[in-house]
C-alpha cells in the first residue's frame, strides 16, 4: 500500500457536510440492523457519479444506498441474500402514484375491519415458538391483514395493470412485515428477538396493551405518505437481485460507476436472527431447516460444523494467516470464521472489480473487530486484498459509529469493534469477477 492506511481524509469534510442535510422519510420504512446512515451513499453519489448513473451496492440490505441512488437521479443495482431485505428494498424503491394509493388504502382497511371470518389454520403461518412469540389474537389478527392483502384485487376493479397491483400487494405486505415485530412479544429495544423481563411485567401487569389494526394503519398512512418523496423526480432504474454476491457474473449486470457498501462484519451480527420472525410470518422461509440453510449462506456467520475447523483456514495473505493461526490458537472455530470471512471477501472484491467501469470507486463502510480479544484490522486487510484485485486506495478515514442498539449487538459475539473506517478504492484496472 502506497500511502499510510488512515493518514488521509481528503473526502472527510464532504461526508460531514452531507451528514447535515435533511433525510429522506423513505429510509425509516422499515426497522433493519446495520443500516448505512443515508449520508454516505449521498455523499458518495454526489461526488463520484452523474446523473443515469449506476450505483451499485453488493449487500443491499434495506437498500439505503439503492435508496439514495434514485432519489438521486441515478439507476440502482442491488444484490442481497436475505428475500425479506430484497423485498424491503424493492418496495422502498417502486414509485406508486399515492393519490391512487391513498383511495386504496382505504378500501384495504374497511376490507380488514369488516372480515369477521373465521381464521383457519393453514393462513396462520409456520413459525417455530409461534406462541412464545404471538399472543392468539395478534396471530389472528394478523392472519386477517394478511388474508385481504391476498384478497385485495380479486375484490376491487381498478384500472391498474398487473405490474402496478403487483407493486400495491408488496408494498402492503412491507406495511405488515414492518409491524411484526412491534405487535409480537419480542422486545422491540433488543436487536436478536427475546420476549424480555420488561415485556413479562408489562404483560402480567396488564399495562401492555397491542393493537394491530391501528398499528397497520398507521404505519400504511406513514409509509404511503413518504412515497409522496419520489413524485416527480426522473424515471431510473433500479435493479435488485436475490443472490449471493460470491457467486454473481458481473458481466450479466450493467457497468455501474460507484459501489456503496457496508459488509457484514466478521462473526457479529447475526442478521438473519434480528428478522427472524418477519422471515417466518411473511412466509420466506418455511422450516426451521430453511431458516438455518440461509444462516449459513450469510458472509462472516459464525455457524461451523466441527469437521469445517479440524484444520485452520488458510488465506492467499501471509498477514491474514498470522492472524487467523493466532485466533486458532485460542479458538478454532474462531480462527476459522476469521480466514473464511477473508477468502469470501476476496471473491465480493474480486466480483466488485467487474461491476465497476474502470475509474469507477468504491465506498465502503468497514469496521475492526476483536475476535477472541486479538484485533482484526478489517479496514486494512481489505484494503490490501482490494489493491491485489485492481483498485487503488484514495482516501480512508474514521466515521463513528451511530447506532448504539448495533454496538450492543456487535458486543454480543465479537468483542467491541474498535473502528469504523470509510475506505474509497478506484478502480484502476479490469480483473474482471470470480
Ligand atoms: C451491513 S448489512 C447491509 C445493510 C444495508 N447497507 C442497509 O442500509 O440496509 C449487510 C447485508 O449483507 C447481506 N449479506 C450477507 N451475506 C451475503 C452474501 N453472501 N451475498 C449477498 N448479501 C449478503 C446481509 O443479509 C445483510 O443484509
Amino acid at each position: 500500500m502506497n500511502k499510510a492506511f488512515n493518514e488521509i481524509n481528503r473526502y472527510k469534510e464532504l461526508l460531514d457536510l452531507e451528514k447535515a442535510e435533511k433525510r429522506s422519510c423513505i429510509h425509516s420504512f422499515h426497522r433493519y440492523f446495520g443500516k448505512l446512515i443515508p449520508a454516505i451513499p449521498a455523499f458518495a453519489i454526489k461526488n463520484f457519479t452523474e446523473k443515469g448513473d449506476w450505483v451499485c451496492d453488493p449487500f443491499a440490505g434495506s437498500g439505503t444506498t439503492l435508496v439514495e441512488a434514485k432519489l438521486n437521479g441515478r439507476n440502482a443495482l442491488g444484490f442481497e441474500i436475505n428475500p425479506f431485505s430484497c423485498s424491503i428494498s424493492n418496495v422502498k424503491t417502486t414509485a406508486i402514484d399515492t393519490l391512487v394509493l391513498e383511495s386504496l388504502n382505504e378500501l384495504l382497511l374497511r376490507d380488514i375491519q369488516a372480515d369477521n371470518e373465521p381464521i383457519t389454520d393453514e393462513e396462520v403461518p409456520f413459525c417455530i415458538n409461534r406462541d412464545h412469540w404471538f399472543k392468539d389474537f395478534v396471530q389472528v389478527e394478523l392472519a386477517r391483514i394478511n388474508r385481504n392483502i391476498n384478497d385485495f384485487f380479486s375484490k376491487h376493479d381498478t384500472s391498474l395493470s398487473g405490474v402496478e397491483q403487483n407493486d400495491v400487494i408488496n408494498f402492503y405486505r412491507m406495511v405488515l412485515s414492518s409491524i411484526i415485530r412491534n405487535v409480537s412479544n419480542a422486545d422491540i429495544q433488543h436487536v436478536f428477538p427475546g420476549y424480555s423481563k420488561r415485556l413479562r411485567r408489562l404483560d402480567a401487569e396488564g399495562k401492555r396493551e397491542i393493537k394491530v389494526f391501528n398499528s397497520f394503519r398507521n404505519a400504511l398512512n406513514k409509509k404511503t405518505k413518504g412515497l409522496k418523496e419520489y413524485e416527480g423526480l426522473g424515471k431510473t432504474e433500479v435493479v435488485i437481485e436475490n443472490k449471493d454476491s460470491r457467486f454473481i457474473k458481473p458481466g450479466d449486470y450493467p457497468e455501474a460507476a460507484l459501489i456503496v457498501t457496508n459488509p457484514p462484519y466478521i462473526s457479529s451480527i447475526r442478521y438473519i436472527e434480528t428478522v427472524k420472525l418477519e422471515l417466518y410470518w411473511m412466509e420466506f422461509i418455511f422450516s426451521g431447516d430453511d431458516y438455518k440453510a440461509l444462516e449459513k449462506r450469510m458472509i462472516g456467520n459464525d455457524r461451523l460444523q466441527r469437521f469445517d475447523y479440524i484444520e485452520p483456514e488458510i488465506t492467499p495473505y501471509e498477514n491474514i494467516n498470522r492472524i487467523v493461526d493466532e485466533v486458532y490458537a485460542l479458538d478454532a472455530k474462531s480462527g476459522n470464521v476469521v480466514g473464511r470471512y477473508f477468502n469470501e471477501m476476496t471473491d465480493i472484491i474480486q466480483n466488485m472489480n467487474g461491476l465497476l467501469k474502470t475509474g469507477g470507486h468504491v465506498v465502503m463502510k468497514i469496521s475492526d473487530s476483536k475476535v477472541k480479544k486479538i484485533k482484526i484490522e478489517t479496514g486494512l486487510f481489505l484494503t490490501e486484498i482490494a489493491e491485489m484485485y485492481g483498485f487503488k486506495l484514495v482516501d480512508c478515514f474514521i466515521d463513528k459509529i451511530g447506532n448504539r442498539s448495533l454496538l450492543t449487538a456487535r458486543n454480543t459475539y465479537s468483542d467491541i469493534i474498535t473502528h469504523d473506517y470509510i475506505a474509497i478504492w478506484q478502480k484502476e484496472e479490469d480483473v474482471g469477477g470470480v
